[in-house]
């Protein structure tokens, strides 16, 4: 089991501390058995500080006796650190990395030895056990490994085990998409502020209207062309609603910019 193993976050920024509040909150791991490194002093303190776990810049020390290290500094950062902990890392602990563009094959590569690795792409609302999260397996990983990563995403929202082909499309999907959704919501209360309501009503209105939409395609399991069917009555008002976003081609836009965070995605490693 997770708990009771000891965990490294390397590069406890935003994506890292997201999953140690998350993990903690899901008592999947305990405040004494982690440590997190960032670069600069003050990020330790906060670290330190807020969630009263040990924290350090020193990466190498940082691997030692850890069960799981958790790679989660930018990908322009990966291969330094890799080459940094190589002299430190056994075969008996296991590589988890969240950074994005980066394959098991690098990491393996660059570690230049057999050590399990899995690949993860998980999301914000991890921070609220609200996650999604994508893992993969590398060359030395077994079933074990890949359910050890299951359970520790798990505690933080939803898991899905996925071939590695994928993980670039889940970047500019599920990891990106939080930020194209918040901008609905934003324009769905902008909106709101035009026909008249307070600006914090009508954004508490576009939110938990967006979660329920959302938990109706996840819990109904109803295709969501269905579930608009069921909302849009014949010549009544959101049929209406519909066609302007038909006209403003909301479908399209929103395909593009998955599409586009994926491209990217594949390239963020080069440049
Ligand atoms: N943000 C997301 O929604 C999201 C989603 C999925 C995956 N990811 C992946 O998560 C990774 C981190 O993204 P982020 O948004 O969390 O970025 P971030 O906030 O900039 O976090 C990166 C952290 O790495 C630390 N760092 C940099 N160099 C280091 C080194 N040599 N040793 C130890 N720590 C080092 C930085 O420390 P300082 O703070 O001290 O500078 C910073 O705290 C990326 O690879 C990204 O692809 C992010």
């Amino acid at each position: 089991m997770t708990k009771g193993k000891k965990l490294a976050v390397l590069g406890a920024g935003k994506m890292g501390e997201t999953l140690i509040s998350g993990m903690l909150d899901g008592g999947i791991i305990t405040r004494d058995k982690v440590v997190a490194t960032a670069k600069h002093s003050d990020r330790l303190e906060l670290l330190k500080e807020k969630y009263k776990i040990a924290a350090t810049s020193n990466n190498r020390k940082a691997v030692k006796g850890a069960d799981i290290v958790l790679l989660a500094v930018k990908p322009q950062a990966v291969k330094e650190l890799l080459e940094e902990i190589r002299g430190e890392l056994t075969r008996q602990q296991v590589v988890i990395s969240v950074v994005a563009s980066v394959t098991t094959a690098f990491i393996e590569r660059n570690l230049n030895m057999p050590i399990p690795v899995v690949r993860a792409m998980p999301n914000t609302p991890c921070l609220l056990r609200a996650g999604m999260t994508a893992i993969c397996k590398g060359l030395y990983a077994e079933d074990q490994h890949l359910n050890e990563a299951q359970r520790m995403f798990d505690s933080v929202g939803r898991t899905l085990i996925l071939d590695e082909k994928h993980m670039d499309a889940v970047t500019g999907l599920s990891a990106s998409g939080p930020a194209f959704i918040y901008i609905i919501i934003e324009s769905l209360a902008e909106a709101g502020v035009k026909v008249g309501l307070p600006r914090t009503v009508a954004t508490e209105l576009a939110a938990q209207m967006t979660q329920g939409a959302a938990r109706m395609v996840l819990e109904t399991k109803e295709h969501p062309a269905l579930l608009k069917d069921i909302v849009t009555t014949p010549a009544g008002c959101t049929i209406d609603g519909i066609l302007e976003l038909e006209e403003g081609k909301l479908r399209v836009t929103l395909i593009k910019a998955v599409v586009k965070a994926t491209q990217r995605a594949a390239e963020l490693l080069e440049n």
